[in-house]
């Protein structure tokens, strides 16, 4: 048996996940990361003291095999299929990975009496707010399976926690973007459905123009608005929200996100000045189930976390992003 410190990560070689584990190993934590590369990449854990388990969450075999040998403190749980159109076309793909598999996880967690828990959550379990900023008492009224997918888990969190203890923090994440600041690890998606790589791929060649959908919105340029979080005030969110509940703290949701919406033409801009190139676009029509705006109020997680995003300069964040999609340090997993 080891220190019972040890962190299992799900999902821990996917994006947000490995940029949270590279975090927690610098700050000399105890991480094995169970993912089973369905989306992630073995060359996103960086550390050498990280075990990567390549396997499912839904594997209560190897879990118990894993909990039996690590007794973890504490897990985080990353693993899930996030790919809202998919999700409209194949739901029970959704619910059986986001929702019905992490089930095994939490019996097995039950099990060991590990009663610590960090949800990814995301904005998608609001679906189109009624007001702006967005607050973590709103209503949680999703759209598509993948947010409802979320959603449940959630609520199966808090039906733990009233049963038998399990005490959890989710995080609803507003849109994750930019890299970390060596351009070790990134973005890798495949496919890619985010704006700002989507934009960088149509400069890379890896991509045709960038379609807007919609430039007939509310907003002040006609365009979307979204809160652009980087990966790194995530990951950061992360090691605080560990900390959270290893002295005590309350199962909790925040909102994570900087609290500044920045338009689609905004991103396309601080791309152009960054890469010095120009944007090919095709302007398109508004997509069914695309809200005008979807902007963090962070400030519960400030209060109660101790958290705040520091890399709010969405020009910054476009350049971490493209020193990573342009190879420029490092080269990308896949290139
Ligand atoms: N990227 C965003 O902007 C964003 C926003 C809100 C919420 N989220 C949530 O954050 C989490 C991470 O997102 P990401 O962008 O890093 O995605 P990602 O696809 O890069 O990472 C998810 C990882 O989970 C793994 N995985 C999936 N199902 C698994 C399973 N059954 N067993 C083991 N491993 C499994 C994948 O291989 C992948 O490495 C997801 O839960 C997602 O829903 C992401």
């Amino acid at each position: 048996m080891e220190m019972a410190d040890t962190i299992l990560v799900t999902g821990g070689a996917g994006y947000i996940g490995s940029h949270t584990v590279r975090m927690l190993a610098a700050q000399q934590r105890k991480i094995v990361v169970l993912d089973n590369l369905v989306y992630g990449h073995r060359e996103a854990i960086v550390d050498d003291s990280v075990e990567l388990v390549v396997g499912s969450i839904g594997d209560k075999q190897l879990l118990r095999e894993l909990f039996a040998r690590h007794s973890f403190s504490a897990v985080i749980h990353f693993a899930a299929f996030a790919y809202v159109g998919e999700s409209v076309t194949d739901p029970l793909k959704y619910y059986r990975n986001n929702t019905a598999e992490p089930l095994a996880l939490l019996e097995v967690m039950q099990e060991f009496a590990c009663k610590s828990f960090v949800f990814s959550s995301t904005c998608a379990t609001y679906g189109v707010p009624e007001q702006m900023p967005i607050t973590e008492s709103m209503r949680q009224a999703p759209i598509n399976p993948y947010g409802r997918s979320k959603l449940m888990l959630e609520w199966i969190l808090a039906d733990c926690d009233h049963a038998w203890g399990l005490r959890s923090v989710c995080l609803r994440y507003f849109n994750a973007s930019g890299c970390s600041s060596d351009g070790l690890i990134g973005e890798d998606h495949n496919p890619e459905t985010h704006l700002i790589p989507r934009v960088l791929m149509a400069l890379t060649g890896e991509a045709g123009p960038v379609e807007i959908f919609g430039t007939d919105y509310p907003t002040p340029d006609g365009t979307c608005i979204r809160d652009y979080i980087h990966v790194v005030d995530l990951a950061d969110a992360h090691a605080k929200a560990l900390d959270y509940l290893s002295t005590g703290g309350a199962s909790q949701r925040v909102n994570l996100g900087t609290g500044v919406g920045v338009s689609v033409k905004e991103i396309i801009a601080a791309i152009e000045k960054v890469t010095g190139q120009t944007v090919p676009v095709v302007l398109g029509n508004r997509r069914a189930g695309d809200p005008a705006a979807l902007v963090a109020d962070p400030s519960l997680a400030h209060q109660i976390l101790g958290w705040k995003a520091d890399h709010c300069d969405i020009t910054e964040t476009v350049r971490s992003a493209w020193m990573w999609m342009s190879g420029s340090k490092h080269g990308r997993y896949s290139a």
